[in-house]
């Protein structure tokens, strides 16, 4: 298949990319590219070119899979220096998105037409690199540092208007785009030689440098542990140091490096296996998919609110349902509450707001979902509490409606078994706050029809949210780990460690949290009921509970919060009660480091997934990383729990694993067969192409 179609309409030759599914500049589409321009450049017929692309994407990029391999000529920046050198003008017809070397290549050219509703954007920050093929160089020459800098440190592209206004897009066309490009063009034709990006001074005035300088100061002040922040500085600086072309070598030689960065490496792998996530073997997303017009939540609490936004931003009718009025009321307020502080904020328009407002209906009563299409429980976690309700709304619900659950824990069979349609009970498991979190696990029951799965992993991704599916065990993939950092936790207060020092070791790796800060949030009474209900204790964290050390809701948990402070200080009382406990156990207390205790924390997280990958509760060690990514807030830059596992090496995790389980005696953290099998034939996580169980 041809990957650049040339074409000509009068005098201007016209270059349609087609490279599905978004034209991403792969080494064959950047040849068949030089070899279109040099044909149209010979050509005497041609007197003006333009870049088109068939497709949703106008160009979505480089190619990232490209990346870490070899360079295959032309490379983009060859291709686009041709653009940019070409003596017959060249503009580019933007539509969809054009992003990263895509946009690039846009600024090569020299004119560009963009469709209404067109997306522009350089979002290489968020792949750890900085953009490689003259955007740092060329935007700030065509929209001024000032603002081409945030664009690039952000990586949000922007929309056609917002382009337009910047000069980024000389025109916004209605209807037909090529016309209008090729209008451009002859235009352009007509000036005699156009003018080059890489020529032009005029954006980069000396107020321009300064605004730029104050950004770049504080970019720098919050770069963290991301080196490519302050890679994007340096190579922008060089627009008011260096001619182009030293600008466009230095800019190359930091893309190079950042590339082989391991942080770019697992955030490209995170890119791919959040790809992957959603396509589940055997089910086709896009056939038998079920229509959802109208939804209906019941619980009005925060997870219930938060879920019926989701579906309001996606412009989806919802019923909220509760069972008394106050609640109804007060679950309603805290939806207001929550719309009205974004309006304050700036992110959301007062129209949005009361559109979206109006998308959500408070009801009383389980008749309020006869006619949705899919009704989300997210009420009380208690199996007796989800039962009844399922089992009423077998008798309410309209035939076909699919029927989840959003329990984070609870056992999806035994909920369907409330009913005499388990074909239609799911499990949709959101992250709080549902509103912003992005992950969804959308959980599988033996029981569920195929197209249910379908329908859910669809509208998941309406709702904005990346879908991963995943088996029906206690906890399913994200909590099952999670349980096995918490015991981790637990026990590391016992060995020696503190509860400052636990946190500040996984905040350290990247976090933006530990577990005892993030216990005190939540509330230390939820994990206390659920390890109760299970008949399991936890010396420390019980005894705590016991005291009524609830967390920031009652002003002290693992931490001490005077007045209400939202930061907690080191409880002399938490420490010595620790203390009396590991006397009690018989346990010689001693100081760890940050890496230990990290280890402890984290491999039994690894064991607990590979035993998940075995049993098929997981389909793909990617899966696993793309749920703790999106919805645990593992570092993105460090790649998923799995990735980790193989960036430190299994044998190493194996050993650890080992002394631990030595150690306290417990068997559940011997390493778990397939870590085992994989350590002895020299493999990793990445070498499990295909599904374990
Ligand atoms: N390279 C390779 N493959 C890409 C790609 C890219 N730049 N962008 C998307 N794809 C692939 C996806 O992997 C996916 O493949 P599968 O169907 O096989 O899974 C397919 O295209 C569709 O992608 P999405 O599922 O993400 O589709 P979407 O419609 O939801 O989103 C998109 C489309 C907005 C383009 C989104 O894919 C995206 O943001 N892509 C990445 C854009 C990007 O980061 N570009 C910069 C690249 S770096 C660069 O260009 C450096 C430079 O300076 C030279």
């Amino acid at each position: 298949m041809e990957t650049v179609r040339l074409s000509q309409r009068g005098s201007v030759a016209i270059a349609t990319i087609d490279n599905p599914p978004v034209n991403a500049l792969s080494a064959s589409l950047r040849a068949a590219l030089v070899d279109a321009l040099s044909r149209a450049a010979a050509d005497p017929a041609v007197e003006a070119i333009v870049i088109a692309a068939a497709g949703r994407a106008f160009i979505a990029g480089a190619d990232i899979s490209e990346f870490g391999r070899p360079p295959v000529e032309p490379t983009l920046p060859d291709v686009l220096a041709i653009i940019e050198g070409s003596a017959k003008p060249v503009v580019a017809a933007i539509q969809g998105v054009a992003l990263g070397g895509g946009l690039e290549l846009a600024l090569a050219c020299h004119g560009r037409v963009a469709a209404p509703g067109a997306k522009l954007g350089l979002p290489e920050i968020k792949l750890g690199i900085i953009p490689g093929a003259g955007g740092t160089q060329r935007l700030p020459r065509v929209i001024g540092a000032a603002k081409a800098f945030p664009m690039m440190l952000g990586g949000e592209p922007i929309s056609a208007e917002k382009a337009a206004a910047f000069g980024l897009a000389d025109r916004i066309v209605e209807g037909d785009l090529v016309a209008a490009a090729i209008a451009l063009a002859q235009e352009l034709a007509a000036k005699g030689a156009p003018v080059k990006t890489a020529e032009r001074a005029d954006m980069l005035t000396q107020s321009d440098r300064e605004t730029f300088e104050v950004l770049a100061r504080d970019a720098a002040a919050r770069s963290g542990d991301m080196p490519n922040a302050l890679a994007l500085i340096e190579a922008v600086r060089g627009v008011f140091t260096l001619p182009f072309g030293e600008g466009l070598a230095a800019e190359r030689a930091l893309f190079l490096k950042l590339v082989a960065d391991d942080r770019s490496k697992a955030l490209r792998y995170a890119f791919f296996a959040e790809r992957e996530a959603a396509k589940v073997p055997g089910i086709d997303e896009g056939k038998a998919a079920r229509q959802i017009k109208q939804a209906a939540v019941i619980g009005a609490g925060t997870m219930g609110g938060g879920i019926a936004m989701c579906f309001a931003n996606a412009g989806i009718p919802v019923t909220v349902i509760e069972t008394t009025q106050e609640q109804l009321d007060k679950g309603y307020a805290r939806i207001r509450d929550t719309y009205g502080f974004s309006v304050k904020r700036g992110s959301l328009t007062e129209a949005a707001r009361d559109q979206r407002m109006a998308l959500i209906t408070p009801k009383l009563g389980l008749e309020a979902a006869a006619e949705a299409d899919i009704v989300i429980e997210a009420a009380f976690e208690e199996m007796s509490v989800k039962q009844e309700i399922f089992g009423a709304l077998d008798g309410i619900a309209k035939q076909g409606a699919i029927l989840a659950s959003n329990t984070s824990y609870l056992d999806l069979a035994t909920i369907a078994m409330a009913t005499k349609r388990p074909q239609d009970v799911i499990g949709t498991h959101f992250f709080s706050p549902a509103n912003v979190m992005k992950l969804l696990e959308i959980v599988r029951p033996a029981g569920v029809a195929d197209d249910a799965v379908a329908t859910a992993i669809s509208l998941g991704r309406r709702l904005g949210k990346v879908p991963v599916v995943v088996g029906n065990c206690f906890g399913f993939v994200g909590n099952r780990m999670l349980e096995q950092r918490t015991r981790a936790a637990e026990r590391l207060l016992i060995a020696g460690a503190l509860p400052h020092e636990v946190d500040a070791a996984l905040t350290g790796f990247g976090f933006k949290m530990g577990p005892f800060a993030m216990s005190d949030l939540a509330g230390n009474d939820i994990g206390w009921r659920t390890r109760k209900s299970r008949g399991r204790t936890a010396a420390v964290a019980d005894a705590i509970c016991e005291r009524g050390w609830f967390g920031q809701k009652t002003g002290r948990g693992y931490y001490l919060y005077p007045d209400g402070a939202r930061a907690g200080q080191r409880d002399p009382e938490v420490e010595a009660l620790i203390a009396q406990v590991s006397k009690e156990q018989g346990v010689e207390r001693r100081a760890m480091k940050p890496d230990e205790i990290l280890a402890r924390l984290l491999d039994p997280m690894v064991n607990e997934g590979a035993k998940i990958l075995a049993e098929g509760i997981a389909a793909r060690p990617g899966d696993i990383d793309t749920i703790w990514i999106n919805g645990y807030n593992w570092p993105a830059w460090r790649g998923g729990p799995m990735h980790w596992a193989d960036s430190v090496g299994l044998d190493v995790i194996v050993e650890r694993l080992e002394g631990l389980a030595a150690e306290s005696g417990d068997a559940t953290l011997e390493p778990a067969p397939l870590l085992r099998k994989l350590t002895a034939e020299r493999k990793g996580f990445a070498d499990l192409k295909a599904r374990v169980a």
